[in-house]
């Protein structure tokens, strides 16, 4: 969800931890990092070979196995459909010329004995239905026999995060019959079902003359959830951090949580981002002083967003005695770690890796890939003899975008191998974390987080020791090396024509003109939006960044700012500063995924800002890269009056020929997760949380609820609304987008 609050799942989207005095571009080059032979040694190094060293990708050839990326085989340089007006309809809006069918939705039935859905708060059975809040998603083909196979079209796995639920004072209401139990103590009958619809789910999807569905019965369908087994794996295995009654030599943990963006191997396998996981847990007033002022645990619980005396968003550990409740209160009540769940919280904020082939294999935590506020991660092509580099955004306010280099070198037979999961380990629990810091030139740094770097954090009672410490605590790591401060990461996407990270910095509400938080040129715009008469400040609308590399693994690059999102009528002079017009005017860009059939840039939209005018979207781009506009200076009044001039680099004016909206969604949906079959004539989107402002007390009356979908376009059974996948196809049965 977005800024400007309207549930409650709001407040644990819109954390902001970083009370770190980070200095911004205009004084990022603080005396402690120029101390730093490394970093100046690598920056040298880079900028003689960065600039203009178009070493960028071709695209990877196709692979009969289940990793390498297709080549791009269908290239747009058009749009070729008509852009869909705004709308606040309860139904999904496409162009003409173009089918939307619904396949999978909260609840429906993963295996042959589970009863159909009901959708009326009495179902049972969660751990074999459909999660709830659909969010990213990935594709595995499957041949006609049904094994793996990347270039499958007809028959598929779909691997989806479910991020969240509706909820309301505590309870997920739409799943219960009356709403639920929305005071302590919750009821341990609801809990079961909550805890359930968290997690992941791997489902089988099949077309049968252009007509797609889901599988109800595949032997591939599967769940996991909060309460799930999974595997710690990297630098954090066996910490002192990760010790639990559970797994007392922190090697096991229990479920992931808030499953948010997306990513792809280039060996095959899913991965995911958790993303505000740290709202599930409570702390009671006193654990502060239980646990002593100067055990680091508290330091790293309260950038993390729990301080002592925080409540939990469902209240799941006063459900009982039983550890699967009790897991949830994170306070140091035994005698020590292995005697209750002081550390239950840091088993989570990492990058999950499964394979969606193989239910066999346990979830792994991939701790080399940091612990925050995990999105989506974005791979680089992956070149033979070169590291594995992976993008990835941290989002909370002010928080920063981080960047995974393997230290093993990628050996292409790697994509096509059999154990996909032991190549997870091959190249994701060794390796390299970096911060971006953004300069107000135009280029940047990646900042190395590692026991190579020594980290001195702000607290002195913070000490790392290891890089297990650094993959833990890596907010506080990053916080202590004058990372920037972004305006809420959410998607990354590399763009196959050009090799080129792109990022979604969705909004930020805490941006300000002066202060710890002020304008740099990487965030540079402070403004007023009206939505009806309710004003918000700060950078309502988000913008996309981006960012060119010679080589991937470069500490080096240049950056400019790929697209202002606006309303079309703002200030073309201060917010409107991308030119959008009526046809391509959005707020809060969230979702954004390449297509590597097309080469189309893919956008979506979590807003509350411009709700008043059109419900969430999804926009098609053809993209330039970096460097295609120009220098923007931007001018600001101080508090004191004084003016504070912001030196940007801004993407070339847009236009509906190069950025055209496709789709909007149901009423208080959010768009997000895309993928597509090998051919790009199938493309597969979520919508999340349609009709989330409806009230609990309005449970027993269906005229209220504030969406219908799909229920209203012929989907399932009983009126409450239901997150969903879709798939999208074109009638004459060409490539979305053409
Ligand atoms: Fe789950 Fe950052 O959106
Ligand atoms: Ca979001
Ligand atoms: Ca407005
Ligand atoms: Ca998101």
């Amino acid at each position: 969800m977005t800024d400007n609050t309207r549930t409650s799942s709001d407040i644990f989207n819109n954390e902001d931890s970083n009370t770190t005095a980070n200095p911004h571009i205009d004084q990022i080059m603080s005396a402690r990092l120029n101390r730093r032979g490394l970093l100046l040694g690598g920056m040298g190094a880079a900028a003689t070979s960065l600039f203009g060293a178009g070493a960028l990708t071709g695209c990877a050839t196709a692979s009969t196995g289940t990793g390498a990326a297709a080549a791009m085989s269908a290239p747009l340089n058009t749009l070729g459909f008509t852009a869909v007006a705004k709308s606040l309809a309860d139904k999904v809006v496409v162009p003409a010329g173009y089918n939307v069918q619904i396949i999978y939705a909260l609840g429906d039935p993963l295996k042959a004995g589970t009863a159909a859905f009901k959708n009326d708060g009495n179902d049972t059975d969660w751990d074999n239905r459909s999660g709830d809040h659909h969010d990213g998603m990935e594709y595995f083909g499957l041949d006609a026999n049904g094994r793996p196979s990347a270039n499958g079209t007809t028959r598929a796995l779909l691997a989806i995060n479910h991020e969240a639920t509706t909820d309301e004072k505590l309870t997920s209401f739409f799943i219960h019959a009356n709403g639920g139990t929305a005071t302590l103590p919750r009821p341990a009958s609801e809990v079961d079902k909550e805890l359930a619809i968290h997690g992941l789910s791997v489902v089988e999807v099949a077309a049968q003359a252009g007509q797609w569905n889901y599988k109800p019965a595949s032997n591939y369908n599967r769940r996991v959830t909060a309460m799930t087994e999974v595997l710690i794996s990297g630098p954090a295995k066996g910490s002192e951090h990760l010790v639990t009654k559970f797994s007392p030599d922190a090697t096991r943990a229990r479920g992931t949580l808030n499953n948010c963006g997306t990513g792809k191997t280039p060996w095959g396998t899913f991965v995911s981002g958790e993303e505000n996981w740290f709202g599930y847990f409570s702390r009671d007033a006193k654990d502060d002083d239980r646990r002593g002022k100067k055990d680091k645990a508290v330091a790293g619980l309260v950038r993390y967003g729990r301080p002592a005396g925080t409540a939990s968003r469902h209240g799941w550990e006063s459900a009982g005695a039983e550890d699967k409740y009790v897991r949830w209160n994170n306070s140091a009540l035994g005698a020590n770690a292995k005697a209750d769940y002081r550390n239950e919280m840091n088993t989570f904020g990492y990058v999950v890796e499964m394979d969606a082939y193989d239910g066999s294999q346990p979830v792994r935590k991939r701790t080399g890939l940091g612990r925050f506020a995990h999105e989506s991660v974005s791979f680089a092509k992956a070149v033979a003899g070169q590291p594995i580099v992976a993008y990835m955004g941290d989002d909370a306010r002010n928080e920063y975008m981080y960047k995974f280099v393997s230290a093993a070198k990628w050996d292409a037979a790697d994509a096509n191998a059999n154990n996909r999961i032991a190549v997870g380990d091959k190249y994701l629990d060794k390796g390299t974390l970096f911060v971006a810091s953004f300069k107000d030139d135009g280029t940047g740094t990646w900042i190395e987080l590692s026991m190579n770097n020594p980290i001195v954090a702000a607290n002195p009672d913070f000490e790392f020791k290891s890089d297990a410490d650094v993959a833990i605590f890596t907010r506080l790591a990053a916080d202590a090396v004058s990372a920037t401060k972004m305006d809420r990461p959410e998607w990354g996407g590399i763009n196959p024509r050009t090799g080129e990270f792109y990022m979604t910095l969705t909004n930020n509400s805490n941006r300000t003109v002066d202060g710890d938080a002020s304008l740099d040129s990487a965030n540079p715009r402070f403004y007023s939006d009206m939505k009806g008469s309710k004003e918000n400040k700060g950078n309502v609308h988000g913008h996309i960044i981006r960012v060119a590399q010679g080589n991937p693994a470069d500490t080096a690059f240049k950056w400019d700012i790929y697209l202002f999102a606006s309303e079309a009528d703002a200030d073309k002079s201060k917010v409107n500063l991308s030119n959008l017009t009526d046809e391509n005017d959005m707020s809060s860009p969230d979702g954004l995924v390449f297509s590597d059939v097309t080469g189309l840039c893919w956008i979506q939209t979590d807003d509350n800002a411009y709700t008043d005018k059109t419900n969430c979207m999804m926009l098609a781009a053809i993209p330039g890269k970096v460097g295609d506009g120009g220098k923007k200076t931007l001018s600001y009044k101080r508090a004191d009056g004084s003016e504070k001039r912001v030196d940007t680099y801004m993407g070339k004016a847009q236009s509906p020929d190069i950025l055209k909206r496709f789709l909007v969604g149901p009423v208080e949906c959010e768009i997000t997760g895309l993928c597509e079959t090998p051919d790009g004539k199938a493309m597969f989107i979520n919508i999340q949380h349609p009709g989330e402002g409806s009230k609990m007390a309005d449970i027993g009356n269906p005229a209220k609820y504030t969406s219908q979908w799909p229920a209203n376009a012929g989907y399932g059974a009983g009126n409450r609304p239901r997150s969903a996948t879709i798939v999208i196809t074109k009638k004459d049965g060409g490539v979305i987008g053409s």
